[in-house]
């Protein structure tokens, strides 16, 4: 069974009482719950976490490239300016997914650049938690098409 992370940025622990007109009523632990249930089908080890802080984030994708852990990230604000958060993923060694609740190409207009979408296999935006679930299906994807699965 491999181990996937799911990392959250800033602002996504608000979940639930942050702008539930665009972002719903689902919390952060709905979020945990989904991803463990979708983990348990597809047989993957889903660990779910969140930071504020770009520094522990940086340390969280440092900690997979090294591991060699596939990662599913809301990289949140960071998205649309870190080009440290980008450069650390550059240096992935696992699948990489970019996952977004809302669709930020509908949204105003400095949400449309995504930074990190340029190194990641791919994104799932729009589909609320289920992009969550539709990101992890894409990993197990990817995961059974090579060698180490
Ligand atoms: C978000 C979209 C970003 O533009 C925003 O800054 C977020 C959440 C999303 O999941 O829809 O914090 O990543």
């Amino acid at each position: 069974m491999r181990d996937v992370l799911v990392l959250n940025g800033p602002n996504l622990a608000r979940l639930g009482s942050r702008e539930p007109e665009v972002y719903g009523t689902a919390t952060l632990a709905d979020l945990t719950e989904a991803c463990a249930e979708a983990g348990r089908q597809l047989s993957l080890r889903v660990e779910v976490r969140q930071t504020d802080d770009e520094a522990e984030l940086l340390g969280w994708v440092h900690e997979a490239a090294d591991g060699r852990v596939p990662v599913v990230l809301n990289p949140a604000a960071f998205t649309h300016y870190s080009y440290a958060l980008r450069d650390a993923l550059a240096m992935r060694t696992a699948p990489l997914v970019e996952v977004h609740l809302t669709n930020p190409a509908a949204r105003e207009a400095f949400r449309h650049t995504s930074v990190v979408a340029g190194v990641a296999d791919g994104t799932v935006a729009g589909f609320g938690l289920l992009s969550y679930v539709l990101a992890l299906r894409a990993v197990a994807s990817m995961l059974e098409g090579s060698a180490e699965a």
